[in-house]
């Protein structure tokens, strides 16, 4: 686990954006830089999952789209965003991962941030080769109670099947199937990849090594938000 030193956690202050394609490490990351800045992690993958687990009418609708590995329509989510990071937790910052994914909904994005006086996001964008990829998401085992990510390859649990922090059962998601990967790849490719584009030509964006390791990856995360942060 990365530490910033014993300081008080510094501050955000601002949308931070982790994009790249399904693998990347967006998630293992934004948990990992949550913590260490104390501003939420929003993802919404879990959140559409949450749904898709409690039978929501919007989980209902969601539940087919994300077996095929295709993307939830951008006015659903861009719902759930706003009503999320409208809460008084995200004012100082959030960490999101997932979102936005499609050139309308980062538009979207923009108006929402300008509105809620967050300025402009911070985007990291993680680099993982297709070969990478696609083992880590076959060895990808979630906890089923609080979240935490791992890999049977790469990151085993201590004990087989049950999570080190709280026991938890550890799960399969069930895109990550190979064939649905194969599809979240190419939904990747086609309606996320300009994205990278959209927010280089801006200035905003900055490419991330995720093909180190895990603590590798967070330092060099760490280290683009301190030198964001000193330059802004
Ligand atoms: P979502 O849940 O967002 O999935 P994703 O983008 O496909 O990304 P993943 O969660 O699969 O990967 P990750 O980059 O977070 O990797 P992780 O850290 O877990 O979306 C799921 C679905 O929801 C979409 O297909 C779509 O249908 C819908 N959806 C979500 N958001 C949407 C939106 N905005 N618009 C429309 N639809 C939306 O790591 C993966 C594995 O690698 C783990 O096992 C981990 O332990 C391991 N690992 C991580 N980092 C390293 C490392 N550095 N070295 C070795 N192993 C590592």
């Amino acid at each position: 686990m990365a530490s910033l030193g014993s300081a008080p956690a510094p501050r955000l202050n601002r949308a931070v954006i982790f994009l790249g394609p399904p693998g990347a490490g967006k998630g293992t990351q934004a948990k990992e830089i949550a913590r260490l800045y104390g501003v939420p992690h929003l993802s919404t993958g879990d959140m559409l999952r949450d749904h898709v687990s409690r039978g929501t009418a919007l989980g209902q609708l969601a539940k087919p789209i994300m077996s095929r590995g295709e993307l939830v329509p951008d006015e659903i989510v861009l719902a759930m965003v706003e009503e999320r990071i409208s809460r008084p937790d995200c004012a100082k910052g959030f960490v999101f991962d997932g979102f936005p994914r499609t050139l309308p909904q980062a538009e979207k994005f923009a108006e929402i941030l300008r509105g809620l006086r967050l300025g402009r996001p911070m985007v990291l964008h993680f680099v993982v080769d297709a070969r990478q990829l696609m083992r880590r998401l076959t060895g990808r085992r979630t906890c089923s109670v609080g979240g935490e990510i791992y890999n049977v390859y790469e990151r085993p649990p201590r004990v087989a099947g049950r999570c080190d922090n709280d026991g938890g059962e550890l799960i399969e998601r069930p895109d990550d199937r190979e064939e649905v990967i194969a599809e979240r790849l190419v939904a990747y490719e086609r309606q996320t990849k300009p994205l990278v584009d959209y927010y280089r030509s801006q200035g905003l964006l900055e490419d991330v090594d995720g093909s180190a390791d895990v603590e590798a990856v967070t330092r060099a995360v760490v280290g683009v938000l301190t030198r964001a942060q000193s330059n802004a």
